[in-house]
């Protein structure tokens, strides 16, 4: 937390800090926590209400005019995250799923709602969508205020309505001060939770790691076997065709094959476009804090970034709506090991200085 706060140049080396916090901060807890304040100074302007600055070589983050962003409405959103009253069993949180231990990902099992049922994609990373062009490995929801119905309504996640959700954090009287800090006044409506918690996940970053050091001139920031994993990558592997921009994915969708070999394989994008040539492409995930957040691909089937390179190598798995991009290549020792150094250069801060609350409005 010292670390985002106080600003962290690029170059600086990581120490996990005590956490111990600023004079200037002590009394009160104030969001930027995940955030990228360039300087000391600029830290002691965000706690003053702007926004936290992305991280270098990102565009600003795009805040939505009808959910501008405020320290009271992404502090709230916090809260509401890892709050497990907004489910059925006063159970399964946002956080319950969206592990913050695993950059926000689904952690070592496969996530259970309030049902106990298995969920049938892998929960995915929460960082950096606020740049996400689409939510959900099929991109069904455009935006992230849309994406919150999804979860609180499932019967297989928070199993609650858009009605029952709001009525039950009406009536928690800590949670009225909260609300109306954010929105101006203390009603809680459905649409208020969503902005509050979309808030929120727009603070959950990832920057600074080696590779965005080595992209903003500091050419000892990367080995010379990530470099070479790098080159690799941008040409020969021609990985950036799809893992492109400081996210690395252009937020659009592609078949590798992957899990279409099952019985019933999961349709992905057709599922929200209704087209067959959509058939089992999933979203591009970023390639960030992938050490985080095995195991990988939409349905966990592949354990470790070594066999996600097979998987490139063979030109994908076939299937008949295979992406035509993918094409064999052979894949040597020395290369593998390359592009696995270059992949864990990816490996950012931000997200790690989100904390739980220590205590829920009663
Ligand atoms: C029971 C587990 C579970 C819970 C609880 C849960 N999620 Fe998810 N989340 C998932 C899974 C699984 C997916 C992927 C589903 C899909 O793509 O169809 C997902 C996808 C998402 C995405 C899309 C990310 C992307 O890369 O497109 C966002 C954003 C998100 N969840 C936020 C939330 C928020 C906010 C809450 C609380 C209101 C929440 N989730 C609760 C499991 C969960
Ligand atoms: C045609 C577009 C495309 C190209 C080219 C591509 N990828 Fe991917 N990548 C994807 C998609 C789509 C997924 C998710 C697929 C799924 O879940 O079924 C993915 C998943 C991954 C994952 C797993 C991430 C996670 O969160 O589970 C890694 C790692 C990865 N790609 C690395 C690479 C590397 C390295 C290359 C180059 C050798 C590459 N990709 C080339 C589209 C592409």
């Amino acid at each position: 937390m010292v670390i985002a706060l106080l600003g962290l140049a690029p170059g600086v080396a990581v120490r996990n800090s005590g956490c111990s916090v600023p004079s200037w901060r002590a009394s009160h807890y104030v969001i930027p926590i995940g955030g990228f304040p360039a300087k000391a100074a600029e830290a002691r302007a965000s706690t003053a209400g702007n926004p936290p600055s992305a991280p270098a070589d990102f565009p600003p983050i795009p805040w939505p005019a009808d959910n501008p962003y405020s320290p009271a409405r992404a502090e709230l959103g916090r809260i509401l995250f890892f709050d497990g009253r907004l489910s059925a069993n006063d159970a399964v949180s946002c956080a319950f799923c969206h592990d913050p231990a695993h950059a926000f990902a689904g952690g070592g099992a496969f996530s259970v709602g309030v049902n106990g049922k298995r969920e049938a994609r892998r929960t995915p990373t929460l960082i950096n969508r606020a740049w996400g062009r689409s939510q959900f490995w099929d991109g069904r929801a455009a935006s992230l205020e849309e994406q919150i119905i999804g979860p609180i309504t499932s019967p297989d996640e928070m199993g609650m309505t858009t009605e029952a959700v709001a009525k039950k954090v009406g009536v928690i009287k800590g949670y009225a001060p909260l609300f109306m800090a954010a929105f101006g006044d203390s009603a809680v409506t459905f649409d208020r939770i969503a902005k509050a918690i979309a808030t929120f996940e727009r603070t959950i970053l990832s920057g600074n790691s080696a590779y965005d050091r080595y992209l903003a001139g500091d050419k000892s920031a990367l080995t010379k076997q990530q470099k070479d994993g790098l080159d690799f990558f941008e040409k020969k592997g021609e990985c950036a065709e799809c893992h492109s921009g400081p996210n690395f994915s252009n937020e659009k969708f592609a078949n590798l094959g992957v899990g279409m070999d099952r019985a019933n394989p999961d349709p992905g994008r057709e599922d929200a476009t209704h087209k067959r040539s959509d058939t089992g492409r999933f979203k591009v995930p970023t390639l960030r804090d992938l050490a985080s957040r095995a195991p990988y691909m939409h349905d966990g089937s592949v354990k470790t970034l070594a066999e996600v390179l097979d998987i490139y190598a063979k030109g994908g798995l076939p299937n008949p709506h295979l992406d035509t991009r993918l094409a064999p290549f052979y894949l040597d020792e020395e290369t593998r090991r390359d592009v696995l150094a270059f992949l864990d250069s990816l490996n950012g801060q931000g997200w790690q200085n989100i904390k739980p609350p220590t205590t829920f409005p009663q």
